[in-house]
């Protein structure tokens, strides 16, 4: 046996130049919004995402009934105030390479309701968006030549954020030959994780290749390397099982992945009929009453974050370098765990969050047949639900990162008997496909959802919101336990501060709420402050989800809305224009951290001290007025002083609500100088210290790259921070001036965000004002490796400009 499995490897090394499978990334189409004009583009490609910004594109009088609104006003930037509504047409050709006899094409998602025809006719048709589906080529190879044309229609009043629009995830063709395997077939899974005997087994299904050989090699971070054969019977299925001694798992800290090679061999015509190569995680996830959320028998307390599928500037179209941008920045402040709310991730994002090592909750849907807008997925729901769930699954069971599956999202049927059948049945799915995952829903209505027996047939009993309910109802669920699928939905925008400073829900600017306030909306800004202390009507503050999470064991985690700002949703500014993307996020659009993230930094990040001091300190007009002085950090006890002078040392208090997990000096005075805070730890230690310097006038602009290798492959994304400083270096924060942005050399410019929820800036021209003293501007670098030069000038000419040489360089990987 051991003889002819080597055997057999060395005839199937021999072959491996003959045609196995080969798989076509489609990117260049032609696109057209009317199918008359047409123009040349890349896919991932957002046709909305250049705009122009206006409320007519999504103006709406409706009442929104999750916030709790009973009538009808009218709404503008709620999906993102760009023209993302109508049809888009896309078309390419492409020679069909000779040697293949099988072929589909796989999209990861199109924008919406795609319908693909092949040679005139129609092939192919998804209703969701944000799904994953597969398209049968082979009839149509013979012509060879493929005339692949793709409709989308995006319905007014279809979502409650931007979707984007087009395709905006890749397109794949992937040619095979008649015995092929059957690509979501192809499942492996950690079975059980012990020392000696870590058990992995992998299935799929082949087409056409009955007595033919399957080969498994199961190589190890460390090159170890397992082998396994199995003949194929009459029903095409393959089952193999790996016992790994001394496994080196997966976990968020050492993502270690395995690279697992299953070919197929015609051993009679010593033929290699395909080849597939996928990494995987060796890692097993168990929840249970008595210790919770367990990632290879481990528990963990889940330190997620809830997450908008728009890349902020870039819109829907999907991008790498963009997503390990937002993961590393999650990472770096602790966080373990995002949601994908609220439908399927892109495979490019899973397989991010495979190598970095940040789990998911891969979520599917905002409704199912009740709508929450008007054309939204309840249309769909009761004739694709359950092609949606299988694809989601089927697509990405293989990605270690993901730990759990949502079936929902406050779905308005919580509590019905009609959704509690649902509940049954999407979950029973999502386990028959995949047993080795526990599937949850987020719920907004603990009591309805407990008392129709709702939220107990959950294997993952999620609340969104609410956590003062978390205490009555854990004493209903079975389960034993609560994930706070949803938290916080704190609003700030980075760098504005207001006073007074006080915990505020903001619903004085909804008009259904009592305490609707006509002038506060005529008033406003348009901006939220960056004390940390506006919430919504319904949600809470960061501070309010710990106390649960720290003082009760069956809180097991966490989901904040949300990581980063994202188009659409400008609560609580849903009636103030210019207002059309959210303040929820820890970062904002441009991926610039707000204060917040160093709250959560400080409580989530356990491998660096955190001590971080707001507001910042240039405030001409606020001489000798209370301007309180916050300071985020994982220590118990601070020092503050303003020019030197003590303003007293406050420690943690756990009794009250801001004081627990925050440092505050609510009487300070400005005056123009220095704060300074130092930062002690429970013994007493100095963790750290942190100061904020009052600016002078603005002088230079300074422009920083965040990473220091570009590549010249097309792709990659160079991201650059926009300052200006004073005479001193010290950055000026309340400088908001325009600027304008030239690039020469190897790059291109991309786009340019400055996180401001109310400008109507587009994002794709080069020009953009500050917003409080900052902003990131998007470069792509060509396929030629070479130098790069940033010019950022201000529009008056009154500052020094930037001027930023960066290099790009042939790296492959
Ligand atoms: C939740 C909802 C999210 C978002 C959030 C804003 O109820 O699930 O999609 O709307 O509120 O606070």
């Amino acid at each position: 046996m051991k003889l002819k499995l080597i055997l057999a490897a060395v005839l199937l090394g021999q072959i491996a130049t003959a045609q196995t499978r080969c798989e076509i990334n489609l990117k260049t189409w032609d696109f057209s919004r009317d199918n008359q004009t047409w123009t040349k583009v890349e896919i991932p490609h957002d046709w909305a995402i250049a705009g122009p910004f206006d409320k007519k594109w999504d103006l709406q009088k409706v009442a929104i009934t999750q916030n709790g609104e009973t009538e009808a006003t009218e709404k503008s930037g709620r999906s993102g105030a760009l023209p993302w509504i109508g049809e888009g047409w896309y078309k390419t050709s492409i020679a069909v390479p000779a040697g293949y006899e099988s072929a589909e094409l796989v999209f990861d998602g199109a924008m919406a309701d795609p319908h693909v025809s092949i040679n005139g006719q129609e092939a192919g048709h998804w209703a969701y968006g944000y799904n994953a589906f597969r398209v049968d080529v082979t009839p149509y190879m013979k012509s060879g030549k493929l005339d692949i044309n793709v409709h989308l229609n995006n319905r007014e009043e279809s979502s409650r954020w931007y979707p984007g629009a087009g395709l905006y995830r890749p397109v794949t063709l992937i040619l095979k030959q008649k015995a092929h395997f059957d690509d979501w077939s192809l499942y492996a899974r950690t079975i059980s994780v012990e020392k000696d005997k870590t058990i992995v087994e992998v299935e799929g299904r082949t087409v056409n290749a009955r007595g033919m050989h399957v080969f498994l090699q199961l190589a190890g971070p460390d090159e170890k390397k397992a082998n396994n054969e199995v003949r194929i019977e009459h029903d095409g299925k393959f089952y193999a099982r790996f016992v790994l001694r001394n496994p080196q798992l997966w976990t968020p800290e050492t993502p270690n992945l395995y690279t697992l090679t299953i070919s197929l061999g015609d051993m009679k015509n010593m033929r290699k009929m395909d080849s597939k190569t996928m990494k995987i995680g060796v890692r097993t996830v168990c929840i249970d009453r008595e210790h919770g959320f367990q990632l290879n028998g481990r528990t963990l307390k889940l330190k997620g974050v809830c997450l908008h599928h728009d890349l902020g500037p870039l819109g829907a179209a999907i991008n790498k370098t963009a997503l390990i941008r937002q993961i590393k920045m999650l990472k770096a402040m602790g966080c373990n765990a995002i949601r994908t709310s609220h439908n399927m991730p892109s495979t490019w994002q899973m397989d991010i969050c495979d190598s970095l090592g940040m789990m998911v909750m891969a979520e599917s849907f905002d409704m199912w047949i009740y709508p929450k807008c008007k054309n939204g997925y309840a249309r769909d729901f009761r004739e694709w639900a359950e092609k949606d769930i299988t694809n989601l699954v089927l697509n990405h069971r293989n990605h270690p990162s993901i730990v759990m599956w949502s079936i929902g999202n406050e779905i308005p049927e919580q509590g019905s008997e009609v959704g509690r059948q649902l509940s049954i049945q999407l979950q029973g799915l999502c386990n028959a496909l995949d047993p080795t995952r526990p599937v949850t829903q987020g719920m907004d209505h603990a009591e309805k959802s407990i008392a129709g027996g709702y939220a107990q047939v959950m294997q993952v009993p999620g609340f969104n919101y609410r956590v003062h309910k978390y205490a009555n109802s854990i004493k209903q669920l079975p389960q034993g336990f609560l994930l706070g699928s949803e938290t916080a939905s704190t609003v700030s925008s980075r760098g504005v501060y207001k006073f007074p400073v006080q915990p505020d829900d903001n619903s004085r600017y909804a008009s259904w709420s009592p305490k609707y306030d006509p002038k506060a909306v005529k008033n406003a800004d348009g901006q939220c402050s960056s004390y940390d202390v506006e919430y919504c009507s319904w949600s809470n503050l960061p501070d309010d989800d710990w106390v649960w999470q720290d003082d009760y064991d069956w809180v097991i985690g966490e989901f904040v809305w949300t990581g980063y700002d994202y188009l659409g949703e400008p609560t609580p500014f849903d009636e103030y224009w210019p207002a059309r993307s959210s303040y929820f996020g820890i970062c904002d659009l441009a991926g610039l951290p707000k204060d917040r993230y160093y709250l959560y930094k400080s409580r989530w990040n356990k491998q660096e001290h955190t001590v971080h001091l707001l507001p910042h300190w240039t405030w001409p007009d606020r001489k000798g007025q209370i301007t309180p002085v916050y300071c985020y950090t994982d220590g118990v006890e601070g020092e503050l002083f303003v020019n030197g002078k003590s303003q007293g040392r406050v420690r943690k208090n756990p009794k009250e609500r801001l004081d627990r997990y925050r440092l505050r000096w609510n009487d300070v005075k400005y005056e123009p100088g220095e704060i300074r805070v130092v930062a002690y730890d429970e013994k007493g230690n100095v963790i750290g210290e942190d100061v904020r310097q009052t600016a002078g006038k603005a002088l230079q602009l300074v422009a920083q790259t965040e990473t220091d290798e570009h590549k010249a492959d097309g792709e990659d994304l160079i991201y650059v921070r926009v300052c200006v400083n004073d005479k001193n270096g010290t950055p000026v924060p309340t400088c908001q001036d325009a600027l304008t942005f030239t690039v020469s050399g190897e790059a291109k410019f991309e786009a340019v965000c400055n996180g401001d929820a109310t400008s109507l800036e587009s994002f794709k021209q080069p020009r953009m004002k500050l917003f409080n003293g900052e902003l990131v501007v998007i470069l792509r670098p060509t396929t030629k490796a070479g130098n790069v030069t940033l010019t950022v000038k201000d529009q008056r000419g009154k500052l020094k400009p930037a001027i930023l040489n960066m290099m790009t360089t042939n790296i492959t990987n």
